[in-house]
């Protein structure tokens, strides 16, 4: 072979290298403009050069407390297992090194809101402000989409590593940000739970909301009745041994999320899907003798007797001591699909436990059949099936959380092929996931109208954590963008771009994803 062909192999060997880094590498953007953001920010704006480093670097915190010392040490703890070098987290007024990044809470930058948050990166410093630490966390989130995925994998990797020049102005169009698991159809411990809210918190979505009982199970330990998980707590879909959360590992659920700034919101259902309740404690029937544990997946069929003083004495049980584990304002009461429940008995119902939730200092959230009530305007009413439901909701005053199950519900089969799901609302492809408006989707509920947006995960097919993910994965970033970044600024074809970058990064976290064939996956 003569030289002159050994030079054109060299080439190509190297062209080869240059490409497959460069493939490997799809979330590396060499102009900050063009990063796979999700959700995607407000503003974008390229400068000059890139914030190179390679190892440990300082973090510095503009103020010592507790609030500023936990971010940088989440902070911390996702570079350091990637750089394999510790950082550095330092006071204020303490230099040690030229290349740091700066997390700063700024009471000057209160047009941000609450979770808004700006971020200047330049060749040496990253700088990121907020309002508050909560502004600060959603801004880290943006920081570990800048980073290599690899960054993700939590094993050493190879640097130099860097981040383009720029700044970032974000901040969320909605406030109310959340997913739901549903726990009571199959029960998930929680290690389970706390993967699904970090997952959720990479993609700055601030609710998590669990549905804790139904008719094939009770999730949550209650003190004053302990035969609601004693009895209540043993079954599942399919007839597997359930399970529950006793109030202490419920409470590490709590703290885990709120040290992620998501708000656990907790539902118990009722007046109907509550067997699990009446075949715990018989003074719930009205022959005061417990219904047969449930495993099929049917609904409608049960309710609470709404006539009998004893449920109220009961639900006020079961709320005060929800509440005592809930420092955020909402307890969940359910109030869907309750076909065995009279209208002029289910229509008081509700507003009494309305009262019984208010009494315990918090505010009511319903699904959209609660709307027949007479609502409180703390009141939240969160719209699945019946858009005349949340039409009512709005004509009454309340906010509306939108979780439209032909375009939200997590658990809806992708395409008829789809193994694990159900399909009654609709096919749910990513695009058809992410191709709405909660602002224009029901004529009459405008975004002033609106709280938010919620997709829920129901688990009558799912068992495990990774059938959770191939249902969740990839729908999820599309919600969570929906949610942050205002409609205008969204468009299917940019953004199928931008999450086909994300494959990389549900690989080093080792998430189940369904690579749908409608994404252009790197
Ligand atoms: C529901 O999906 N039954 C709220």
């Amino acid at each position: 072979m003569g030289t002159k062909h050994l030079r054109f192999i060299l080439i190509l060997n190297g062209l080869l290298l240059v490409l497959t880094f460069a493939t490997a590498n799809p979330s590396f953007a060499a102009d900050l403009t063009k990063a796979a953001l999700i959700p995607k920010p407000v503003s974008v704006k390229s400068g000059a050069g890139n914030f190179e480093f390679n190892g440990g670097l300082d973090i510095r915190v503009n103020e010592v407390n507790p609030g500023m010392i936990s971010l940088a040490k989440y902070l911390d703890d996702f570079l350091t297992p990637a750089t394999g070098s510790n950082n550095v987290i330092l006071e204020p007024g303490v230099q040690k090194s030229e290349k740091y990044i700066q997390l700063e809470t700024d009471d000057a930058i209160s047009q941000l809101g609450k979770e808004g948050y700006e971020l200047t990166i330049s060749p040496g410093t990253i700088r990121l402000s907020a309002h508050t630490p909560e502004g600060v966390f959603r801004g880290l989130q943006t920081i570990r989409q800048l980073l290599p995925a690899s960054f993700e994998g939590k094993k050493p990797i190879k640097g130099p590593w860097k981040i383009p020049c720029g700044t970032i102005l974000d901040y969320p169009e909605y406030t109310y940000r959340g997913a739901m698991l549903d726990v009571a159809r199959h029960f998930f411990g929680p290690d389970d739970v706390k993967r699904f809210i970090d997952l959720i918190a990479a993609y700055k979505m601030n609710v998590l909301h669990l549905h804790l009982a139904d008719d094939q199970g009770w999730r949550i330990e209650i003190k004053s009745w302990p035969s609601l998980t004693k009895i209540g707590g043993t079954t599942q879909v399919g007839g597997g041994k359930g399970g529950f959360y006793t109030q202490e590992v419920y409470k590490e659920i709590v703290q885990y999320a709120a040290d992620r700034f998501i708000t656990i919101i907790p539902e118990i259902d009722m007046p109907g899907h509550t067997n699990a309740a009446l075949a715990s404690v018989p003074e719930l029937n009205p022959d005061n003798q417990p219904t047969k544990l449930y495993t099929g997946t049917k609904v409608g069929f049960s309710t609470l007797q709404t006539n009998k003083e004893f449920t109220y004495k009961f639900l006020n049980d079961v709320i005060r001591e929800l509440s005592e584990l809930t420092p955020g304002p909402y307890i969940h009461v359910g109030g869907d699909e309750s076909h065995v429940t009279k209208n002029e008995d289910y229509i008081p119902f509700i507003e009494r436990v309305q009262e019984i939730v208010l009494a315990n200092g918090k505010q009511m959230i319903g699904w959209d059949e609660t709307t027949l009530s007479a609502l409180k305007p703390s009141t939240v009413a969160q719209y699945w099936s019946k858009a005349e439901n949340a039409s009512r909701g709005v004509a009454k005053g309340v906010k509306i959380i939108m979780s439209p199950a032909a375009k939200a519900y997590l658990d809806m089969k992708y395409n008829p092929k789809t193994k694990l799901g159900l399909h009654w609302a609709g096919y749910v492809e990513v695009d058809t996931g992410y191709k709405w408006d909660p602002a224009t989707l029901v004529p009459g509920i405008t975004k002033e109208n609106i709280l938010g947006i919620e997709c829920p995960l129901w688990s009558e097919t799912v068992t495990n954590i990774k059938q959770i993910e191939s249902l969740v994965f990839p729908r999820l970033p599309g919600y969570a963008e929906i949610g942050w970044t205002e409609a205008t600024n969204r468009k299917w074809e940019e953004y199928r771009v931008r999450l086909g970058c994300h494959a990389e990064r549900f690989k080093a976290m080792d998430v189940n994803y369904y690579p749908s064939a409608k994404v252009p996956w790197k």
